[in-house]
């Protein structure tokens, strides 16, 4: 995505401030992942291009454990003691609920000490202070600076800044992503590529309907296996301003022969995004967008191609003056849930949401919640487990986790219980 940054006569403060970063900032991705880890691991996580395959298998193993070490009063005394000595900052200038719960579960689950800044009235930014001051400060007090902005790019602005002071012999701490504007969603799309991850493993109950049924399903479904390689995903709803579907398609393209269908209204704030379409391309990814559930896709109903659903809300609050007006020409009903087409999904298909949903819009009905299919519930709990495991990770403790998880369960998992 080109920034608001790289214009020649910066207009807003955002813009202001980004101006410093923004040659480095509008380099392609690829160009800036090595900036983000040290000694082969994530360091800042900015972008859901960072992660690797690889890096995703490792922090769901992690994940695992994690939870599992979680469930005795052993195991949460090992975990809390493994980061005591560190402190983490949430600093979240945009709303959120689960995001920042997660994150501070999660600390907590390891041990970290947590201090937030939520609103920004409350800090020096209303005495003119920069917000790269503000950050800098920060991580004079912290070890770890978790963020959410409505300023696209500005946590990627940050992890240079943070670069730049290490480079010249000053304190220098992570930055973690929580959602930055409309841009990127990294540890959502985590959380997300875990819950299927799990899900596709068809062996709890509690993550897959299907669970051990997966011969019999095959009738059903001859081609059905295991893993997220070679599945169709849906996204419906607000594609063009969902950072979580920009962040999780990203993720799902690393996958072998997947296939997405975007499901959004033709108009162009609602509709996938140019540099999303791009990313996509340069990938060879497979997609179709299309608008409706029931639009047909190779003569069958969108709706009962899909092997998961990631529903969305439309997110109003960022309407533009003439969205609203344009949008009431708009036939919403097409992006909406219901229980008549949960019934025509696949048996085993996942329906995910970031959340949270939109009650007076409708997306995901609640008559839907009891559908041994809807993961969202769950998905935000994955979310504690998969950041857990993400800090374990940047501070390299997460072969510390591997090894007391193997004194604890060793004999259980020679046995062949894994
Ligand atoms: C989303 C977000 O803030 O991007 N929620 C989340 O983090 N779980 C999606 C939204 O607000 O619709």
């Amino acid at each position: 995505m080109s920034t608001a940054a790289s214009v020649d006569t910066p207009a807003t403060q955002d813009d202001r401030d980004l101006a410093l970063y923004a040659e480095r900032i509008d380099r392609p991705p690829q160009l800036k992942t090595a900036e983000f880890s040290r000694e082969g691991r994530l360091r800042h996580v900015i972008f859901g291009g960072q992660y690797s395959v690889d890096v995703l298998e490792d922090l769901a193993g992690t994940a695992d454990k994690i939870r599992l070490l979680s469930k005795s009063r052993d195991g949460q005394d090992f975990l809390l003691r493994l980061l005591a000595h560190k402190r983490a900052m949430l600093y979240f200038t945009q709303p959120s609920t689960r995001t920042f719960l997660s994150f501070m579960a999660a600390c907590q689950i390891l041990g970290v000490t947590c201090n937030e800044v939520r609103d920004p009235t409350t800090s020096s930014e209303t005495k003119g202070e920069t917000r790269f001051d503000s950050i800098r400060m920060f991580s004079s007090y912290f070890d770890l600076v978790i963020m959410r902005s409505p300023v696209a790019r500005l946590a990627e602005a940050c992890a240079y800044l943070m670069n730049d002071l290490e480079r010249s012999g000053n304190r220098s701490v992570p930055i973690i992503n929580a959602g930055s504007g409309a841009d990127e969603h990294p540890t959502q799309a985590l959380l997300d590529i875990y819950t299927l991850q799990r899900t596709f493993q068809f062996v709890s109950p509690k993550d897959s309907p299907a669970a051990t049924k997966l011969d019999k399903l095959r009738d059903e479904y001859p081609d059905l296996n295991t893993g997220l390689a070679g599945k169709t995903y849906g996204f419906c709803g607000d594609i063009g301003r969902g950072r979580t579907v920009r962040s999780l398609a990203s993720l799902l393209s690393l996958y072998e022969g997947v296939s997405l269908v975007f499901v959004a209204p033709d108009h162009p704030t609602l509709r996938m995004g140019d540099d999303l379409r791009q990313r996509l391309d340069r990938r060879g990814v497979r997609y179709v967008e299309v608008e409706s559930l029931e639009s047909p896709i190779n003569g069958v109903p969108a709706i009962e191609t899909l092997d998961a659903l990631y529903m969305t809300r439309i997110q109003k609050e960022h309407n533009a003056a003439a969205d609203d007006a344009e949008f009431a020409a708009i036939d919403f009903a097409n992006f909406k849930l219901t229980a008549e087409l949960a019934r025509r999904m696949k048996r085993y298909a996942p329906i995910l949401h970031p959340f949270p949903r939109d009650q007076h819009f409708g997306e995901i009905p609640p008559e839907i919640d009891n559908d041994p299919r809807a993961m969202y519930f769950r998905q935000a709990r994955n979310g504690m487990w998969v950041r857990a495991a993400l800090l374990a990770h940047v501070f390299n403790v997460d072969h510390r986790v591997a090894r007391c998880y193997h004194e604890h369960y060793g004999d259980w998992l020679a046995g062949g219980q894994a």
